[in-house]
């Protein structure tokens, strides 16, 4: 069989530390992988002068399938991210962040069944980077919202919804007072559900849903939000299943597809061996799956599952005491 080709970006911080890892996870399950590895972030911005140098692109341009570690985005001033530069340069519209509760895993929520899956809008909103100073003290920050965009985020919830058997899709917002740019990506929801009969669609605001996800987050199926309401739900729905060690993440587009974490660059613990590789060996699952190694995919998540149901060797953010290392080891073993 031939081998699959990849593009592996290791990304800043704990970034190299859980993308070794999940590459070490990935031999071990027998899938032939050939990693192109090349760097973006801080490291490349040191090395090559440029924060994505051409050569991240050349490499998804001809593997069309990454592995992506994360990389660190100064707050206030500097560069502009370089998640939202590989986003939109690529086309990559979805973010797709299934969260589940891993069995065994002891949480505030260990008995309740959450198992949601969230689709955030990648390209626009307030993520545009159009911001300017009016006047001195006054500054604007443009929210946009296409049609064209909410469109491929709802068809993308919907088909996958009923691809999957999925009961229901719901729209996150605040139309309530952002009635043009929340009300039109309302509006296409709409238009998308009313094709898809056999799916229950249900809307909520996004303040609502937040309160919600924390009382009753067994009841939430597909949901789908436009950009920053997605990142935020993203990590209150991480910390409902053990915290951002444990989420995966896929950004997807019609031609190319990059797999990362939700979690950040984790600087405080960064180049010690303690970051939590488990969310972006989850990435990889995905990753897997969808190069068709289903399988493959399937004996990974049983492998990391069967260690979190031993308890033994898992990091510190789940209550653990073992390294990055270690719990890697355990996933191998297991496998
Ligand atoms: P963060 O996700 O890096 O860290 C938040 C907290 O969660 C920290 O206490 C950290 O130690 C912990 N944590 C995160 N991942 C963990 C893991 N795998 N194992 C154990 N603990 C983990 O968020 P923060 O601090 O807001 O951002 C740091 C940097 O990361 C920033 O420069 C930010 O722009 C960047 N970032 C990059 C992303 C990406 O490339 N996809 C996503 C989010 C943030």
């Amino acid at each position: 069989m031939m081998a699959h080709q990849a593009t592996l970006i290791p990304g800043d911080g704990i970034g190299p530390e859980v993308a070794e890892a999940t590459v070490r996870v990935m031999e071990a399950v027998g899938v032939e992988i050939e990693w192109e590895r090349v760097q973006a972030g801080i490291h490349a911005l040191a090395e090559q002068g440029q924060l994505i140098p051409d050569d991240v692109f050349a490499s998804l341009a001809a593997t069309h399938v990454g592995l992506k570690g994360p990389t660190a985005t100064p707050i206030a001033g500097g560069h502009q991210s370089i998640n939202v530069a590989l986003r939109k340069k690529l086309g990559l519209y979805v973010n797709f962040r299934p969260v589940r509760m891993l069995p065994g895993l002891k949480t505030r929520f260990h008995d309740v069944p959450i198992n949601l899956l969230i689709f955030r809008e990648n390209t626009e909103d307030l993520y545009s980077g159009l911001e300017h100073e009016v006047v001195p003290g006054v500054v604007e920050s443009l929210k946009i919202i296409t049609r064209n965009a909410s469109t491929r985020i709802a068809r993308a919830a919907f088909e996958y919804a009923r691809r999957e058997g999925r009961a229901k899709v719901t729209a996150i917002h605040k139309a309530n007072i952002m009635k043009l740019s929340d009300g039109l990506f309302l509006k296409c929801c709409r238009e998308m559900a009313a094709q898809y009969a056999e799916i229950q669609y249900t809307e909520l605001i996004v303040d609502n849903a937040c309160m919600q996800l924390v009382m009753r987050p067994e009841t939430f199926d597909v949901l789908v939000l436009p950009n920053l309401y997605g990142d935020i739900i993203s990590d209150l729905a991480a910390g409902l299943v053990g915290g951002l060690g444990i989420v995966p993440g896929a950004n997807l587009g019609d031609e190319t597809a990059i797999f990362e974490a939700v979690h950040g660059t984790a600087p405080d613990i960064a180049g010690k061996g303690l970051a939590n590789p488990t969310a972006l060996m989850q990435s990889g699952v995905l990753m897997l799956a969808h190069l068709g190694e289903r399988e493959a995919a399937a004996r990974l998540q049983k492998a990391i599952i069967q260690v979190y149901m031993e308890a033994r060797h898992l990091t510190g953010d789940v209550g653990g005491k073992s390294s990055t290392a270690e719990f890697t080891d355990a996933v191998i073993r297991a496998l």
